[in-house]
């Protein structure tokens, strides 16, 4: 078990502002490192803009901006929008940024070094929207697969190359020794494909071009935005600056959570530069899916993409996270309607765990004014039920089956909704003789609420926070620990407090 935990997203393109799919791979990540922060992980959330690409370029000069400035503007956007997620990033790095560029000529000097630059003449097709390029085959009627509105681009150029080829078998053995580097596995498999069939060498710049780190070794020419940006993961902690100590503490990342459409990127290009350069790899890429908006895919140029400020209006944004979280097996594709999400509000948080948390506290307000004393002995089945739950949260959290951590929360609730449904509190509450079932009863539920809130605590920060202090939890979220904390407790009084309720139900 590690100590630490680096975590990043990838770094997102700043020539439009954030949408649900974008927004999914920051709210599913920063689940994770708050899940690693209540299990007592020391952890480091990275985050940020990439700004060196040729939309970027043109987005601000459409508006008659500066670059630079454009995308000054750009951070506040994307910063706002991240903070009304509730997404913990502790660092979030631009690529414009000194300390990027630093790390980005340590390593061009690195790889340069081991013999793994070349210069060379390139001629194909570019798309500026993957920022790649593409081989004829790989074109639909001409166009990029992925941005099937935007015409690729044919480029003649002399560029500096990248030995890619040459990492190939020291990356098949990676994977062979390594299985676990990249998940799902349905990602892995696509990746070892590719890598059977042969990599080709790869440029690593773009001549006469004004936007972009200009490449140490031949200033007239930029470093290719991905070849740039990838490097953001170890330039975010020191990299290439000797007065930093935060590379040796924090590299190599631990997990780098990215979209799907850019594993290669991720688990062939960037492992090859880590090792010309004689870096450690990171120890594993997770490649989420795709967010599509009613059963489309989510695109700015296609005009189907959600802002997630309008998602998170409607219920806050909590129930989203909830939502994108728990109704996405992730590491596959998913879908957003507004009918679905507004179905599972209802259902989820309104009827059920909303529900449950106003109930409870009218009992304990009714019966014992709000003070609930522990009973003499706990039900076992609850407090065994409890305990299954908080491992099955654990392991799925630990393999980042993130919707079955959220649905092992959620099976306390119903077993909390249960145990109030069979033992019926109103009823006892009628006859003295039966007040000390009634506190078994009581505080069984309180108990139960009191566990999933704490599960839940990475995946709704806000309103899990709130209803462990309606349960009596006096201690801020941020010192709670899943060892120590998310176990059945019989200790002490519970002081309970009523609220608004939490979702009202939408009509
Ligand atoms: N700038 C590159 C990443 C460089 S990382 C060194 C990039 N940017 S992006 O803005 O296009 O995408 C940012 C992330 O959002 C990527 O991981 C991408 O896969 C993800 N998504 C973009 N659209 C998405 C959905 N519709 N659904 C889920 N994730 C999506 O790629």
């Amino acid at each position: 078990m590690f100590t630490k935990f680096y975590l990043t997203t990838a770094i997102d393109y700043v020539n439009s502002r954030p949408h649900l799919g974008t927004a999914y791979e920051k709210i599913t990540a920063d689940v994770i490192a708050r899940y690693k922060r209540l299990a007592g992980i020391k952890t480091r959330f990275l985050m940020g803009n990439d700004e060196h690409s040729q939309n970027v370029y043109r987005r601000a000069r459409e508006l008659g901006l500066e670059p630079l400035a454009y995308c000054d503007r750009m951070e506040q956007e994307f910063r706002s929008v991240w903070q009304a997620l509730g997404i913990s990033f502790d660092d979030f790095i631009r690529t414009t940024e000194p300390r990027h560029r630093t790390g980005v000529s340590w390593m061009i000097d690195r790889i340069a070094a081991a013999g793994d630059l070349y210069e060379g003449f390139y001629e194909g097709w570019y798309c500026v929207s993957c920022e790649a390029f593409k081989q004829e085959k790989d074109l639909v009627d001409g166009n990029c697969p992925i941005h099937p509105t935007i015409r690729p681009e044919w480029i003649r150029e002399r560029n500096h190359f990248f030995r890619l080829s040459k990492y190939r078998d020291a990356l098949l053995d990676h994977f062979e020794r390594h299985p676990e580097f990249l998940e799902p596995e349905i990602r892995r498999n696509e990746i070892r494909r590719l890598l059977e069939s042969g990599l080709e060498d790869i440029s690593i710049s773009r001549a006469g071009q004004a936007w972009g780190i200009p490449l140490p070794i031949d200033p007239s020419s930029v470093v290719y935005v991905w070849f740039d940006a990838l490097i953001n993961y170890a330039s975010a902690v020191g990299l290439g600056d000797p007065g930093d100590s935060r590379f040796r503490e924090w590299w190599p990342a631990d997990l780098h959570v990215i979209g799907k459409d850019i594993t290669r990127f991720h688990t062939v290009v960037w492992p090859a530069m880590l090792m010309s350069a004689g870096l450690e790899l990171p120890r594993q890429v997770f490649g989420h899916g795709w967010v599509h908006l009613g059963g489309q895919k989510m695109s700015k140029s296609l005009g189907t993409s959600l802002d997630p400020l309008e998602a998170a209006g409607r219920f806050g944004a909590d129930p989203l996270r909830l939502y994108l979280v728990k109704e996405i097996p992730y590491g596959q594709d998913g879908d957003f309607t507004w009918e679905r999400y507004e179905e599972r509000y209802n259902v989820d948080l309104a009827n059920n765990l909303g529900n449950l948390v106003s109930r409870i506290a009218a009992m304990v307000d009714k019966y014992r004014r709000g003070r609930q004393p522990p009973p003499a002995s706990s039900p076992d089945s609850l407090a065994a039920k409890a305990g299954e739950a908080v491992q099955d949260y654990r392991r799925a959290m630990d393999e980042y089956m993130l919707h079955e951590a959220a649905a092992a929360a959620f099976r306390l609730v119903d077993a909390a909704n249960e145990f109030i449904a069979e033992n019926e509190p109103w009823a006892l509450a009628r006859d003295p003789a039966n007040a000390g079932r009634l506190d078994t009863v009581l505080f069984g539920v309180v108990e139960l609420v009191r566990i999933a809130a704490i599960l839940l605590l990475p995946i709704m920060p806000a309103a899990a926070g709130e209803i462990l202090a309606r349960v009596g939890e006096t201690r801020p979220a941020s010192d709670l620990r899943l060892d120590a904390d998310a176990v059945w407790r019989a200790d002490g009084e519970r002081v309970v407090r009523k609220g608004p309720a939490l979702w009202p139900r939408a009509e």
